[in-house]
């Protein structure tokens, strides 16, 4: 098998566009009526997303050593779409037949028996993990909306019981199917860590002219079903690691990393914990009194909010909790080496007389009496035994009583800001461009790429 040219083969076929796709499709489908259902009824947008993957998977053959443990997932993944073995020859025949199609002169009998033989590959790894995730797990959950909380006109939070329980690690998502959008799955993360009764919550963010976040954030009512795969990702803690952690979520992307701040207070004594959470405005700050309630019973958690898009700013930012979880020393321009923390509960009672930018309240290191920079507060709290408070229903979230004050700038500029990350384990989620943009700004500063997990939630 020659992988080389399969794959410029591929790449040649790729410039065609949209059009492979569509000939792809029609022909599967002209073929195999019967598979025509298993696909949304609408397709347009993302019509290319199985062949795409299916070409670019099948030419990178020769690299089995990384595409194994990618396929063994996406070969468990398809066991919700109710794929079996008899399927995988015809999307094979369609498969080749469009290759043929848009290779012209260039396709030979060698290419064929080449693009067959890494289908054969491809598809037997797929089928033999499916077939032994089917001997320990369901293909889906089917699972009961138990509460909906609507935080905003474009955000929601729900909770899901499942009829059984689905296993899943604090950061990861599953794919989410509702009776109103039939076949259009799409990835939803867990915001909390496993709770003994089973219960998942997401947040959602309405994305304008989509086909199922809409429904979820406007519609989905208490007692409405869906059902959900098997949980996949791999932005999870990393167990070894006993560095200290900053966290960066812009919107929705919080609900991941809100699971693993759940994990991290189950620690016997969890890491020094920096959260940025940033939105475009104030008010899509969705989780803000919640956040600031976790930090303020919790001394290992400082939380720092930003916003981009809102002019004006006052220097310095809003965080809450111990001004211990970010880096010694970090301010934001203009109060240089200065720490910026107030006490959540402080500053949620309205500042102290007495409190100054750059000197948390009661404090004048800034830190609490007897304690060094670095070492946590003693206590319950400080440990991590501090209830991980049931922060769903907004009647448990405190009220501010003055309005924050919040950095502002876009996450990477505002993180950068903040001084140095080296040392750090460090875990962003959120929409494509912060994430990117976020990883280059750490990268540039010199974190180490191995530190850095990520997640976007751009369409897969
Ligand atoms: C691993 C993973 C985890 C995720 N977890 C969450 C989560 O916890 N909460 C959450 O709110 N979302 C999450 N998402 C995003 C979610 O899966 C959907 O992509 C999103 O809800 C849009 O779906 P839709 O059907 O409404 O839009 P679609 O019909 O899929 O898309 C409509 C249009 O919007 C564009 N689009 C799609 N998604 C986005 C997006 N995220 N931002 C901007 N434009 C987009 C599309 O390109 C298309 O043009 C996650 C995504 C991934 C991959
Ligand atoms: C080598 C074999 C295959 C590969 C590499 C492959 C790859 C993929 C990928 C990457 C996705 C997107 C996954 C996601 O959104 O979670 C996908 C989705 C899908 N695949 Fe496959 N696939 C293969 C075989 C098949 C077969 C045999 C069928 C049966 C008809 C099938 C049906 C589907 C369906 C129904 C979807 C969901 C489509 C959608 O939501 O738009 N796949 N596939």
């Amino acid at each position: 098998m020659d992988a080389q040219r399969l794959k410029e083969n591929f790449a040649q076929v790729a410039q065609h566009g949209d059009a492979v796709a569509l000939f792809f499709y029609s022909d599967l489908f002209l073929r195999n009526p019967h598979l025509r259902d298993m696909f949304p009824i609408g397709m347009s947008g993302q019509r290319d997303k199985l062949l795409r993957a299916l070409g670019q998977i099948v030419s990178n053959v020769d690299d089995l050593g990384e595409l194994v443990p990618f396929l063994q997932g996406l070969g468990r993944d398809h066991r919700k779409f109710g794929i079996i073995a008899e399927h995988y020859p015809h999307v094979g025949a369609s498969l080749v037949a469009t290759l043929r199609h848009y290779s012209g002169a260039s396709w030979t009998p060698e290419l064929e028996a080449d693009w067959v033989a890494a289908y054969d590959v491809v598809s037997h790894v797929m089928l033999e993990a499916a077939d032994q995730d089917g001997m320990a797990a369901p293909a889906w959950w089917s699972g009961e909306v138990v509460a909906v909380e609507r935080r905003r006109f474009d955000i929601a939070v729900l909770r899901v019981r499942p009829d059984q329980p689905l296993p899943y690690a604090p950061g990861q998502s599953v794919a989410v199917e509702l009776p109103q959008r039939l076949r259009h799955w799409r990835y939803l993360s867990m915001a909390n860590a496993p709770r003994p009764d089973n219960t998942l919550d997401f947040h959602v963010r309405l994305v304008d002219g989509g086909a199922v976040s809409p429904v979820l954030v406007r519609s989905v009512q208490a007692g409405d079903r869906l059902r959900m795969g098997a949980a996949v990702g791999t932005l999870v803690l990393d167990e070894s690691s006993h560095r200290d952690v900053l966290m960066v979520a812009g919107s929705t992307g919080l609900a991941p990393l809100k699971a693993i701040l759940e994990q991290l207070a189950q620690r016997q004594t969890p890491p020094r914990t920096t959260l940025f959470f940033g939105a475009r405005t104030r008010d899509a700050l969705y989780d803000l009194p919640h956040l600031a309630e976790l930090a303020g019973g919790h001394p290992w958690l400082t939380v720092v909010a930003a916003v981009s898009d809102e002019p004006g700013g006052g220097g310095f930012g809003m965080s809450f909790g111990s001004p211990f979880g970010a880096p010694e020393g970090y301010g934001p321009p203009g109060v240089p080496g200065s720490p910026v923390s107030f006490g959540a509960s402080s500053w949620f009672g309205g500042p102290p007389s007495g409190a100054s930018p750059g000197r948390p309240p009661g404090s004048a290191s800034g830190r609490p009496p007897g304690q060094a920079p670095g070492q946590a507060a003693s206590g319950d709290a400080a440990s991590g035994h501090a209830a991980f408070g049931d922060t769903f229903g907004s009647a448990a979230a405190p009220v501010p009583s003055a309005p924050p004050r919040i950095e502002h700038g876009t996450l990477a500029e505002v993180v950068g800001r903040y001084g140095s990350w080296h040392g750090h384990d460090i875990y962003v989620c959120g929409p494509d461009a912060m994430v990117e943009s976020t990883a280059d700004r750490l990268l540039r500063d010199g974190v180490p790429r191995d530190r850095i997990r990520l997640e976007s939630f751009a369409q897969r």
